[in-house]
Order: C-alpha cells, then structure tokens, then sequence
C-alpha cells in the first residue's frame, strides 16, 4: 500500500523516517516529483530500480538540503561553487568526481568515477532532506520510459502500490527536469541534459558549453540518455502545421483559426516558454488519456522556438517522438 502524506510536521517527519528505514518516497521538487530512497543503502536504492522497472544502467542523482551537504559527496572545483551559489536551490544537476569519502553506495552513483549532486527548491522538500540527513537518490517518479510527474496524482497513476510512500508537495514549478551539466572536465563543461536553467543563463558563467550532439558522444557521459523516453502511449509527431481529424493537438501560443484536430491542449495561449514547460508532461498525459479513450492515432505537437526553456521543451518532445521500441545499446540510438 502507498501511503499519501500531507506537508504537515508530521507528514514531512513520517517521510523522513521512512527514508531513513530503507523505504521508498515519491516527493515533490520544483522540477518534476522525484522517487527517493536513502543513497547510502544499496537495498533501498535497489529498490528504486524495481519498482521504476529502470535499466540498472543508470546512475541516480543525489538530492540534498544544501550545498555544503552536495560538497562533501563530490570534489567541488571553483566553476561549481559559483553556479552552485547562482542556481541552487533551483533546477540544475552537477555531474562531479566522487569525493574520496563519499557515502553514496556504487548502485546509486551506478559504479562511476563521478557523482551527480542536486539542491532542489522548495520548502517542503528542503526540510525533507534535512530531516533526512542523507544523500537521497532521485529518479523521476514514473515507470521507466513513461512521461515524468508534476504533481502527487501523477505519481500514483504510475506506482500505486508498488513504493512505500507519496509526499503532497504541490504541483511543480518549472515542471521538467533539471539541467544535467557535467563539469568533470574542469576545462569542458558539457550540457548532457537541457533543463529548468537554460544553457544561455549557464554560458553566462561557464562561457560556451560543450553539447553532445550524438547518443554515442553523449552515452559514455551520461548513460541515461536513452533516446526513447517521456514517452505516451500514442505516437507523436513534430512540428505540426495542421493536425488531422483523428489526432490529438499539444498546441503552443495564440491560435488563429481553429484546428482540425479533435481534442487539443494549449501549452501556452500567451506563448510563454516557461508557462509551457509546466505544463508539458501535464499536457503530454492528458491527451494521451483522452486520445485513447476516444482512439485517435496520434499527438500532433505545433512548432516550439528553440531558445531558452524551449530547448528542454524539443529535447523531452524528441524523445517522446522516437521510434519505440529502442535498442538497450544506447550507441545504436543516435539522437536527431
Ligand atoms: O529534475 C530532476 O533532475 C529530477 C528530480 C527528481 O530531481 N530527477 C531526474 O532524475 O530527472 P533522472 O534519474 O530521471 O535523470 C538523471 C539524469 C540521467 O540522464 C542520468 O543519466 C544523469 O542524470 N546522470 C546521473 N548521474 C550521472 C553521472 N554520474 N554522470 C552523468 N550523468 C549522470
Ligand atoms: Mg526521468
């Protein structure tokens, strides 16, 4: 049974204690909800794996209440410090090598030399993990492959029954994941995943990143990178100029004329990109839901700019786009 906890004292407490026993527990960040376990116990971060049916090739980032905590897990060079204290807490993941001394278990940190680190924002969330007083490894909350949660409702639709707990934490902010920037090479950061804090705002204190631009450039980085992923049921189809009948429409700005297609969700009527990464997952999963009932063949996705919060944006609408099934050998998978 999964327990739902409210962000009451006891709530958060409750939450705590359940890490810290070895458990499972869904928790909201400004991002996306994330399933945490203690990364110090490797029985616990095993289960993460199972109950997410994840790939065991992928390493997990460690969430923590601040960054003096993320510090002692990996060896902070000058460059992480400073975008550390410009953007944490907030929606960006440092990929450093791992502290001699750091607690994390190999499962986590999935056997390598280098450790992902992340300081959420949120209220709730941060007294979670200070309460908590580990590493807490968090994947998103969803069965592996499958769209990410921005809300506790979310995250029951895709793992009731099989984690211990859900922690009531809102609905998400910035509503995708954080920005994955590798700084492992301290003369070569490298943007392995776009995000809540775009590339632009981190060239301003990093100078140019270097972007993989291939799944085998990237893959040896960041194995995690399958292409496909976020993916709905139905099929989805890029750059939509005019919808069909039978598909549902993920439209982006004002719209002039009515469209064709038979159900539709505006990410955002004003054209905000920060305004349609919030709602994107939410988006993706209701017409998903909605297309099937009424089967229709497809999710038409109108043309999304590319700056900004709209990179991460085409880089989940990519990925939910690709040709399923994939192959688990993530160089024969070559992003577009
Ligand atoms: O916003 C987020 O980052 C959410 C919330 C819950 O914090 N978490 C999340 O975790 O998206 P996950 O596991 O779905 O994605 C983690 C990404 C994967 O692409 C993984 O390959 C990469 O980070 N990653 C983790 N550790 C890494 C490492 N040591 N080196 C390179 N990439 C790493
Ligand atoms: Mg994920």
């Amino acid at each position: 049974m999964t327990l739902r906890l409210d962000s009451t004292e006891t709530g958060i407490a409750t939450a705590a204690r359940l890490l810290r026993e070895g458990g499972l527990v869904a928790f909201g960040t400004e991002t996306v909800y994330g399933l945490g376990a203690d990364a110090t116990q490797p029985q616990a971060v095993a289960r993460i794996f199972e109950a997410k049916n994840r790939p065991r090739f992928n390493p997990l980032i460690s969430h923590f209440a601040e960054a003096e905590a993320a510090f002692e897990q990996v060896q902070a060079t000058p460059l992480a410090r400073r975008l550390a204290a410009a953007f944490w807490p907030g929606p960006l993941t440092l990929v450093l090598p791992r502290a001699v001394g750091s607690t994390v278990s190999d499962l986590a940190a999935d056997g390598l030399s280098t450790l992902a680190v992340r300081v959420p924002r949120g209220e709730i969330t941060a007294a979670l993990l200070r309460q908590t007083g580990r590493p807490v490894a968090a994947p998103s909350a969803n069965r592996s492959g499958r769209i990410s949660p921005s809300s506790a409702a979310h995250v029951l639709e895709e793992l009731d029954g099989r984690i211990d707990a859900v922690l009531e934490c809102g609905p998400c902010a910035i509503g995708l994941e954080s920005t994955v920037l590798d700084l492992s090479d301290p003369d070569r950061p490298c943007l392995l995943r776009p995000g809540g804090i775009t590339a632009e705002a981190l060239e301003a204190l990093c100078g140019p990143l270097h972007r993989p631009t291939t799944q085998a450039d990237a893959a040896p980085l960041s194995p995690g990178r399958m292409l496909s992923h976020y993916a709905p049921g139905l099929p989805v189809r890029l750059d939509v100029l005019t919808p069909r009948a039978d598909e549902a429409l993920l439209a982006f700005g004002p719209q002039s004329s009515p469209s064709a297609a038979a159900i539709s969700w505006n990410l955002s009527e004003s054209g905000s990109l920060e305004e349609a990464a919030s709602r994107l997952f939410a988006g993706l999963r209701a017409l998903d839901h909605a297309g099937h009932a009424r089967n229709l063949r497809a999710i038409a996705v109108q043309p999304i700019p590319t700056h900004g919060l709209g990179l991460a944006i085409h880089d989940r609408l990519t990925r939910a786009a690709a040709p399923r099934p994939f192959s688990a050998n993530p160089k024969e998978n070559t992003l577009p």
